[in-house]
C-alpha cells in the first residue's frame, strides 16, 4: 500500500548556505521519514517540486535509480535529470577543476533554485551511466519547491527524478494524480499540494562550441526569459544566441536544434484519444478546415463510444470555438477552462490538472484548443502537440 505524507512548503525556509529549516513538526517529520525511506530501502519515493510532482532516489546509486525505471515502465534510453539543493551540492557533481561557462553562471544565478535544467559535462567516475543512459552529458536542476529542496538537503543526497508518471502518461501536478497512477507501485507519496508551474523544467544546453544556447526542452522558464536575462547579464559581451526546436521555422532567428531524447516518445496522453484544434495560424496547403459542425459529424461517426457522447473541452477562457462547439445538443460536454490568454502561467499550471480532471470525468475524447506559441504557450503547445494523436484545422470564417 501506498502511504501519503503531508508537507507545508510555507514551514519551510532556506538559510544563506542552503539548510533548510522548518517550523512544522508534522513537516519535519514527513520529510525525515521520507529521507529515511530513500537511503533505507533504495526505493524511489513521489515528492512535490515546483514543475510537477518527481519521483526521487539517490542518484549516486545505480540500483536505486534503477528502480525508477521499473517503476515508470521508462526506456532505458531515456536520461534522468538529477535534483541538487545547493551550489556545493552542483560542484560535487561535476568534474574536477571545471568552470561553469559564462552563460551557465547568468542563468543560475537568475533561475536558480526554479525550473531551469542545465546540462553539464558528466564525470563517469562520478554519475552512474544508468542516469546519463550514456550520454557525455548529465542534467542538472535546483528546484524551488521547498519541500523538494528540503527533502534533497536532509537527505544529504542529490536525488534523480523524473516525473511520477507511468511513462507516457501526462505529468501529475497533485498528489493525487501520483496516487491514482501510481498509487500501489510505490511506498511513499509525499503531498505538498499543487505545483505551481504545472509543466516541466526547460532543458538548456549552452555546452556548444558556438557558446549559442539551445532548448532541448522548452518548459517552465520561457525563452523569452532566458534571452533577457543573457542579454542584462553579458552586456557588452557578444551574446549567445537562444536556439529552440518550433513547429514551424518562420521565425528566422529560430532554427532547428536537436530535443532531448525523451522527446522522441509519445508523452503526456491520457487514456482517451486527445484532438488538438488549431485555430490561430493558416492551414498548409491541402488540409482540410472543417466547420464546427462538420467536425462534430465526424466525430461522433468515428468515435465509438456509449450514447451520449462525452466529450472533453480544454480551452482558454477567450475560447474562439467553445460557443459554437457546445451548442450540439447530442453531444455531453465537459468544459475545463484553462484559463485566461493573457496570464498564460495559469494555462500552464492547469494544463496537466485538465487533461487529467477530463480523463476521470470518463469522456470518450478530449478536444484541446490551440494558444498562441509566446512566453509560456511554447511549452504548453509542445505539451498539448505530443499528447494529441491528431490535430484538426478549424474553419475560422464558419464562427
Ligand atoms: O521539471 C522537471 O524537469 C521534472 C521535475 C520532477 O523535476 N522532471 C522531469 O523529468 O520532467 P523527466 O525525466 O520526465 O524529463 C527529463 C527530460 C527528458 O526529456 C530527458 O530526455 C532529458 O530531460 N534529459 C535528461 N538528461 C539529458 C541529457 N544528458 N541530455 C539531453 N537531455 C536529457
Ligand atoms: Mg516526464
Amino acid at each position: 500500500s501506498t502511504q501519503v505524507l503531508k508537507c507545508d512548503p510555507a514551514s519551510i525556509s532556506f538559510d544563506r548556505d542552503s539548510e533548510p529549516h522548518i517550523t512544522s513538526p508534522q513537516t519535519l517529520e514527513s520529510l525525515q521519514a521520507a529521507s529515511r525511506y530513500l537511503l533505507d530501502t533504495l526505493r524511489p519515493v513521489a515528492f512535490p517540486t515546483e514543475t510537477v510532482y518527481g519521483l526521487a532516489a539517490p542518484a549516486l546509486n545505480a540500483e536505486a535509480s534503477a528502480r525508477i525505471f521499473s517503476t515508470k515502465g521508462r526506456p532505458a534510453d531515456n536520461p534522468l535529470i538529477i535534483h541538487v539543493s545547493s551550489e556545493s551540492m552542483l560542484q560535487s557533481l561535476l568534474p574536477p577543476n571545471y568552470t561553469l561557462p559564462d552563460s551557465y553562471q547568468i542563468l543560475i544565478k537568475r533561475f536558480w533554485p526554479g525550473p531551469l535544467t542545465l546540462l553539464f559535462p558528466s564525470d563517469p567516475a562520478k554519475i552512474p551511466s544508468i542516469i546519463t543512459a550514456n550520454h557525455p552529458t548529465v542534467a542538472i536542476r535546483m528546484p524551488s519547491h521547498p519541500v523538494a529542496r528540503a527533502l534533497i538537503a536532509i537527505s544529504n543526497s542529490p536525488l534523480a527524478a523524473p516525473s511520477a508518471n507511468s511513462s507516457g502518461k501526462p505529468s501529475p501536478t497533485r498528489a493525487e494524480h501520483v496516487f491514482r497512477d501510481l498509487g500501489g507501485k510505490i511506498g511513499l507519496i509525499l503531498d505538498g499540494g499543487a505545483c505551481d508551474v504545472g509543466l516541466e523544467s526547460t532543458v538548456v544546453d549552452g555546452l556548444h562550441q558556438d557558446g549559442n544556447i539551445r532548448i532541448l526542452r522548452p518548459g517552465g522558464v520561457t525563452v523569452e526569459e532566458i534571452e533577457k536575462a543573457l542579454q542584462q547579464g553579458l552586456s557588452g559581451d557578444p551574446i549567445p544566441r537562444v536556439l529552440v526546436h518550433r513547429r514551424d521555422f518562420t521565425d528566422d532567428i529560430i532554427e532547428q536544434t536537436p530535443t532531448t531524447p525523451g522527446m522522441k516518445y509519445r508523452h503526456y496522453s491520457p487514456a482517451v484519444p486527445v484532438t488538438l484544434l488549431r485555430t490561430v495560424s493558416t492551414p498548409p496547403a491541402g488540409v482540410q478546415t472543417p466547420t464546427p459542425s462538420v467536425l462534430l459529424i465526424s466525430l461522433k461517426s468515428t468515435t465509438i463510444s456509449r450514447s451520449p457522447l462525452k466529450v472533453g473541452l480544454l480551452t482558454p477562457l477567450e475560447s474562439i470555438v467553445a460557443k459554437k462547439l457546445l451548442e450540439d445538443p447530442v453531444i455531453q460536454w465537459h468544459q475545463y477552462v484553462l484559463g485566461s490568454l493573457s496570464e498564460p502561467a495559469v494555462i500552464a499550471k492547469r494544463l496537466f490538472d485538465g487533461l487529467l480532471t477530463l480523463e476521470a470525468e470518463g469522456v470518450d475524447l478530449i478536444l484541446v484548443e490551440e494558444i498562441p506559441e509566446e512566453n509560456e504557450g511554447l511549452a504548453i503547445m509542445n505539451r498539448v502537440q505530443k499528447a494529441a494523436g491528431e490535430t484538426c484545422w478549424v474553419n475560422l470564417q464558419s464562427l
